[in-house]
Formats: C-alpha cells, sequence, structure tokens
C-alpha cells in the first residue's frame, strides 16, 4: 500500500468525535487503532466508519489518496489500554467532556506512553492546566480541539499547556497538515479557546435581536447563512473588513465609531432560558415529522453541504 505513514494514531473513545478523527487519520495513512472500554460500541463503531466511507466514496467524497478498503485496512478496534498503546505516537482523547473521565484516563496514559508520545484530547471547553497540569509527561500534552463533524470541518484549535513543548505543538500541527486538517496554534489557553469565544458571541446577538423582537429566529439564521457567512466560508472577519476599505487601518478610521456606538447597545450577557428560547426552539422545528427524523434529515443535509463547500474551496484556494 503505498502512501503509508509511520507510527500509530490512538483514538480513545470511539462516539462521534473518535470515528471521525479515526476516519480523518486513515485517509492520511495512518494506522489507527480505536479503543474504547465496551467492546460492543468498538463493534459498532468500526461498522459506522465502513458505512460512511461507503456512502462518502459513493458521493466521491472519500478524503485521501488511499482506496476505501486500504483505508478501513488501517482502523482497527481494541479494549485494552496497553494494547492500543503499543507503538503510540499520537494520542487523540475522545471521551465525553467530564474532568474527572478525563483525568483519569490521562494519569493511566501517562504510565504508560514513552517520552516522545503526544497525548492530545478533543476536549470543546475544558482547559489544559485543569486535565494536564501534575502529568510527568506533560511537556507531550495538548489540546486539539476539532469543529464537529471534524472529516468535513477542517479545522483543529492547538491550545498548549503552560508547560507543553514547542515541540509537541509543532509536531501536532505538522501531523493536523498532514491529514488535511487546518489548524490554529492557541499561545495561551483561554476559556472558550478561540472558535467558541466567536460563535457565542455571535449567539449572544442573535438571541438578543430575537428577544427584542427585531428579527424572527428563521431571518436571524437568514442573515448568517445568506449573508455574513458566504463571506466567511472563505475569508476571516478581519480580512473582510481590510478588504472593505482600504486596508484594515483604513477600515477603522472609517467605521470604528460606527462599531463602538452599536457595541455599546449590546447589553449584558442573556439568561440563555425561558420565553426566548421556548420561542427559537419551536421556530428551529418543522411542524410536521418525528424530531428525531428532523434532526437526522438536518445533520444529513449540514453534512452534504459541508463536503460540497470542502470541495469548492479546495477548488478556490489561493496560489
Ligand atoms: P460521545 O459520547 O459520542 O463518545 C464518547 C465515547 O467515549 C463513547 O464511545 C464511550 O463509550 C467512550 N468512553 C467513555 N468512557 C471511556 C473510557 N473510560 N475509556 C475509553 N472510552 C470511553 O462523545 P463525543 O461527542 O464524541 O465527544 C468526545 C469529546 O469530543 C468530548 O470531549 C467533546 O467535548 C469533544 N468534542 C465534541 C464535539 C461534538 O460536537 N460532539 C465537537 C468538538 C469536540
Amino acid at each position: 500500500m503505498n502512501d503509508l505513514q509511520e507510527g500509530n494514531i490512538v483514538i480513545i473513545g470511539s462516539g462521534l468525535i473518535g470515528r471521525s478523527w479515526a476516519m480523518v487519520f486513515a485517509s492520511g495513512g495512518f494506522r489507527v487503532k480505536l479503543y474504547d472500554i465496551v467492546q460492543e460500541q468498538v463493534s459498532t463503531a468500526l461498522e459506522d466508519i465502513r458505512k460512511q466511507m461507503e456512502e462518502l466514496k459513493k458521493s466521491e467524497m472519500l478524503r485521501g489518496s488511499l482506496s476505501l478498503e486500504d483505508q478501513m485496512a488501517l482502523v482497527s478496534g481494541c479494549t485494552d489500554l496497553k494494547d492500543a498503546l503499543h507503538g503510540a505516537q499520537f494520542i487523540q482523547e475522545c471521551v465525553p467532556e467530564n474532568l474527572d473521565l478525563k483525568r483519569k484516563i490521562f494519569s493511566e496514559l501517562d504510565r504508560y506512553v514513552n517520552d516522545s508520545t503526544i497525548i492530545s484530547s478533543s476536549t470543546s471547553c475544558l482547559s489544559p492546566t485543569s486535565m494536564f497540569s501534575g502529568l510527568q509527561h506533560v511537556k507531550n500534552c495538548i489540546v486539539a480541539h476539532p469543529v464537529n463533524p471534524p472529516y468535513y470541518v477542517p479545522l483543529v484549535e492547538l491550545v498548549p499547556h503552560p508547560q507543553t513543548e514547542m515541540a509537541t505543538v509543532e509536531r501536532t500541527y505538522n501531523l493536523m497538515k498532514k491529514v488535511g486538517q487546518s489548524p490554529v496554534k492557541l499561545m495561551k489557553e483561554v476559556d472558550g479557546f478561540v472558535l467558541n469565544r466567536l460563535q457565542y458571541a455571535v449567539i449572544s446577538e442573535a438571541w438578543r435581536l430575537v428577544q427584542d423582537r427585531v428579527i424572527s429566529p428563521r431571518d436571524v439564521d437568514l442573515v448568517m447563512s445568506e449573508g455574513l457567512g458566504l463571506r466567511y466560508a472563505f475569508l476571516g472577519p478581519l480580512e473582510t473588513a481590510h478588504l472593505n476599505a482600504e486596508g484594515f487601518k483604513s477600515y477603522c478610521e472609517r467605521y470604528g465609531e460606527g462599531i463602538k456606538r452599536v457595541l455599546a447597545t449590546f447589553g449584558p450577557v442573556p439568561e440563555f432560558d425561558g420565553e426566548t428560547a421556548e420561542k427559537i426552539d419551536q421556530a428551529l422545528w418543522e411542524d410536521e415529522g418525528d424530531k428525531d427524523d428532523q434532526l437526522k434529515a438536518g445533520r444529513e443535509y449540514r453534512n452534504t453541504c459541508l463536503s460540497h463547500l470542502a470541495k469548492l474551496k479546495k477548488e478556490m484556494k489561493k496560489n
């Protein structure tokens, strides 16, 4: 098999994110061991990965240069942690978002890994300090926070613990690039990392606009999907501003006062419950049809759109 990479990747936790990471690494030619505590969970995960890959192949969206069978052959399941860790160069933890559970797993990994193995967490919001402090291999620990679903959305936020070695950051960065993800490096930890801080600012203002009866929930979503979001799929907010004037400084000179005036009206952090939550929730369900079916259809539509967008972005890449 050509394009096979050296060293094993170990995924701890074979749920939604673990499966997607396994597919990403296999698409890059890495041997992947998918570890979970329950055998049934591992078997279901492997079946689901095959199903997902078959669907991707059918729609010509399978990533990487290897065939489906070659990629599948790279992924194996495991319920014995020591076995899973044999020959591991990189561990991606994907267990539920629970600090005690994650700490327990990291202290176990700390006992088994060698000095060159990287221990990486998929956590969405737990800080590296809270998870990795006190570990013997803390210099090898990092957060690599994916965006759901990582197979279609390539961004990965790399967040170091204060004692994480630069070499760990660089190796993780290079690995992510190698498997086709788009890593960004945070210089230090911050609550919510960067993606969620930006996302929460947007959700907060969307909430306020609905609460203040300025706009309906469906229309506020259209402002993003038919307006801002179209640009943001290709350019970030800073470059967008830069191009909307004669450079970023010129944008600040022209629009800075107006932006400050509007920002001053934003008000306190919303409570995220009560009447507005009810109103938004109601608006987002269709009148007819089972709710589970609606969610399934919505997620399938999202994934199809994202995979087409990923293709387009590849074609549109500068240089
Ligand atoms: P999930 O609940 O789908 O999967 C968790 C898996 O961990 C299950 O297969 C479970 O059997 C396994 N598990 C539980 N205890 C274990 C143990 N002691 N050892 C090994 N495996 C164990 O969770 P999901 O959604 O995949 O999330 C995993 C992590 O990824 C969380 O930290 C989450 O915050 C993060 N994340 C999730 C995103 C999402 O949208 N779901 C997006 C980005 C990050």
